[in-house]
């Protein structure tokens, strides 16, 4: 058995394996089916200053090895988070981490300093990359001047491990990530869902109700192991790696190609088992390959 452990900043890892947010729920919808405390970390639902319906329906729509998604970052927002949900999820041990996201720069930085006082909440993951919000969201995260203010702004007042997560709909996804960097963040996670569309040819209609939404699944994973790649060879920061990975195997090629950590999003609805198969393939991997610490195989890609 190879040592899995990671660090994140300040965060410390029992594997390198999390969920990816808007996937997994808030981690107990998957506790009848696997010990989510066997998971590296638990990203949670995007959560916002305020209560957000979301998206209308059709909000989902099925594509060759992939989906769209708009759901528009349904929830209930963190006052909500902080009195109904904190209190239930706070003692599953593992780092329960929750993804922030907001329409303004006041907003991120509000929802982050309530967070910063949840002992129980030893990182954030700041969304600067939705695609399917009209205001902000992804508007930040597609310039380097935008993507600095906001994690400049929410690094003054949160102390704790700042992931930032980073769009996929940029030209020089290296460009965002160092101007992250220079904001303050501990780590960049990479990719979000990438910009897609669907029609229905007899209806000549769009399939989405957004007309467009975020595609995530198999389809997208050499798009973000490409950028996770450029990404690792471009920050000092530890790079979270995710976008289409569904087993071990794609774990392990991000961890290569620099990942420090993985998120697992889309295969969860493939296989609500996925998280804890990938963490053992990790794993067998290692052991095969005479590891002794995941450690080793972070950047070790040969080229
Ligand atoms: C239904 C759904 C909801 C999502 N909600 C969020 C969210 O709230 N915040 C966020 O940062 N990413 C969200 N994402 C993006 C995923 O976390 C992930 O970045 C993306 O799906 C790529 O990974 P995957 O191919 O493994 O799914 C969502 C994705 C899906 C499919």
């Amino acid at each position: 058995m190879a040592d899995l452990s990671v660090n994140i900043g300040e965060l410390q890892m029992k594997n390198p394996v999390m969920t990816a947010s808007g996937t997994f729920g808030y981690g107990e919808e998957f506790a009848d089916f696997i010990d989510i405390a066997r998971i590296g970390g638990i990203i949670v639902k995007g959560t916002t200053l305020h209560k957000r319906e979301g998206n209308p329906y059709p909000r989902m729509a099925e594509t060759p090895a992939g989906m769209l998604n708009a759901v528009g970052l349904q929830n209930k927002g963190i006052d909500y988070f902080v009195e109904h949900i904190y209190p239930r999820i706070k003692d599953i041990e593992t780092n329960m981490i929750v993804n922030v996201s907001g329409s303004a720069i006041e907003d991120y930085v509000k929802t982050a300093e309530v967070i910063n006082a949840l002992d129980k909440i030893p990182a954030i993951e700041l969304n600067i990359s939705c695609p399917n919000v009209k205001q902000g969201g992804m508007a930040f995260g597609v310039t380097a001047k935008g993507a600095e203010e906001v994690v400049k702004a929410v690094r003054a007042v949160y102390k704790k491990t700042l992931i930032v997560k980073l769009s996929p709909n940029v030209t020089d996804i290296t460009e965002i990530a160092r101007a992250a960097e220079n904001g303050g963040a501990d780590s960049v996670s990479l990719i979000n869902t990438l910009l897609g569309m669907a029609i229905d040819a007899e209806r000549k209609r769009p399939v989405l109700s957004t007309i467009t939404g975020g595609m995530s699944g198999a389809a997208v994973k050499p798009i973000a192991l490409r950028m996770v790649w450029q990404v690792a060879k471009a920050v000092k920061i530890p790079v979270i790696g995710l976008g289409g990975i569904m087993n071990w195997k794609d774990a392990v090629e991000f961890m290569l190609a620099g990942a420090s950590a993985i998120q697992i999003g889309t295969a969860n609805f493939i296989d609500p088992t996925v998280t804890i198969k990938v963490v053992e393939g990790i794993n067998d991997y290692l052991d095969r390959h005479g590891y002794k610490s995941v450690k080793e195989i972070i950047g070790a890609l040969e080229v």
